[in-house]
């Protein structure tokens, strides 16, 4: 194992899902997801930004990926449902010939580009490629051509189950209402097809669950929602130790404890430092890493990955001043595991930073500030159904990654590392 390099095993710009990654066991969101995918419910992986919802899922799909059976949609962003149906039949030896028609023009020539807006429903033809090999199709489950107008049209889910097909679909809080509608009766007609081996897997950056999917009492039964919390020090460990450990490196207690608390919870900048302090070893032919190697790791981290965002951070604070409400809100906003924040919130963390009842009327005018240009709009309104309906309006950091970089403020000292 001696001739492995650092990168073989810490892949922080990728997902480890390769025989040398080190992998950290997540626990019991592992164990659900394993249970669901066993059991045929549709896992709803749902947590903050980086806290390896994707990481967990791939790694649960090495068996399908290894069949050539997993179809993995990284995002929906500008997506429609009859896309995921394009790409599950292109998976299986499909021609997509006419997609997103009209339902005036159905049928028709009338081929379609950008959104799908109201009036237009979801409709694809398909025909069986002669020349792709099919091992899944059996006589009677094979359809040479077809014609979705449909997001319940049972075929396609017969189809995918024949070949044993798991559907991944990723970064859901991308999706607009009219995809959301549409997956929730997809995933309706294969709560009721009973399928024996199509799997589905459904995954997004949400507090609540339900805004992923709309909540429908017909899939209620078949979503299992799981969540994913941010890493645990004992997680983080099992990236650190025997990702050393297979490179052969020793690393001293008191380190392993001092890249926990550098890592923040985030599996990311666990396996970047990881990474940084193996190559160091590394490149001076040592074995036993050493306090610089991890001091120099962070300040490479902060220049690499963070300057701006600490910069931003800086600029945003006031440096003076008794409360300095600002930075008790964006460190509060740090503080709180979800990505859509309301007042309430708020002025609960603030008041539990500052040690006194803090009124909401204290935090409105530096709330607004944040999220003014003059403060490089760090924050940002989110404005979101809740489960009545009703439009609720939440803060959220602008770029998802500030979160870390807070959290990082305040664990370590970063204020010489960035000038
Ligand atoms: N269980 C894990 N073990 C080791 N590294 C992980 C794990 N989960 C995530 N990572 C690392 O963290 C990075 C970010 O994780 P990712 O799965 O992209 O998060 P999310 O999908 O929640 O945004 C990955 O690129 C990977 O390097
Ligand atoms: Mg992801």
């Amino acid at each position: 194992m001696a001739d492995l390099e650092p990168r073989d095993v810490f892949v922080p710009n990728g997902f480890p899902v390769g025989d040398t990654n080190v992998f950290a066991d997540r626990g019991l969101a592992q164990a659900d997801l394993q249970k669901a995918m066993d059991r045929g419910f549709v896992p709803l992986v749902y947590g903050s930004y980086g806290v390896g919802k994707s990481s967990l899922v791939l790694r649960a799909a090495l068996p399908w990926k290894a069949k050539n059976n997993q179809v993995y949609v990284e995002s929906v962003h500008g997506k429609s449902l009859s896309d995921i149906f394009a790409a599950l039949l292109e998976h299986l030896g499909y021609e997509i010939v006419v997609n997103k028609v009209s339902s005036s023009n159905r049928g028709g020539s009338g081929e379609l580009s950008g959104e799908v807006e109201g009036g237009i429903i979801m409709m694809l033809k398909a025909k069986l490629a002669s020349t792709i090999k099919r091992e899944w199709a059996k006589e009677d489950s094979v359809e040479k051509e077809l014609a979705v107008s449909s997001p319940t049209d049972s075929r396609i889910v017969r189809l995918c189950d024949a070949a044993g097909l798991l559907l991944i679909i990723d970064e859901l809080h991308r999706g607009t209402p009219e995809f959301t509608r549409d997956l929730a009766a997809f995933v309706k007609a294969y709560a009721n097809s009973n399928c024996r081996s199509f799997r589905i897997c459904l995954l997004g950056t949400e507090n609540d669950p339900n805004r992923l999917v709309l909540s429908d009492p017909g899939i209620g039964r078949t979503l299992d929602e799981i969540q994913l919390k941010p890493i645990t020090q004992s997680e983080a460990r099992a990236i650190i130790e025997p990702g050393m450990k297979a490179l052969g490196i020793s690393i001293p207690e008191a380190l392993v404890s001092a890249t926990v608390q550098a890592g923040v919870g985030s599996p990311f900048i666990v396996q970047y430092l990881c990474l940084e302090m193996a190559e160091r070893v590394r490149r001076d032919a040592r074995t036993v890493l050493v306090k610089s190697d991890l001091d120099d790791a962070i300040a490479d981290y902060a220049r690499r990955k963070a300057q701006q965002s600490i910069l931003r951070y800086k600029a945003a604070i006031e440096t003076t001043g008794p409360k300095r409400y600002r930075k008790q809100v964006l460190h509060a906003m740090a503080e709180i595991e979800d990505e859509y924040v309301t007042m309430d919130a708020l002025v609960e963390r603030v008041s539990a930073r500052v040690g006194e009842d803090t009124p909401s009327t204290a935090l409105s005018g530096p709330l607004r500030q944040l999220k003014s240009k003059e403060y490089a709009e760090i924050l940002r309104d989110v404005d979101h159904p809740g489960k009545d309906g009703r439009v609720f309006n939440y803060s959220s950091f602008s770029d998802p990654a500030m979160k870390s970089t807070i959290r990082m403020i305040a664990s370590i000292n970063v204020d010489n590392l960035v000038k």
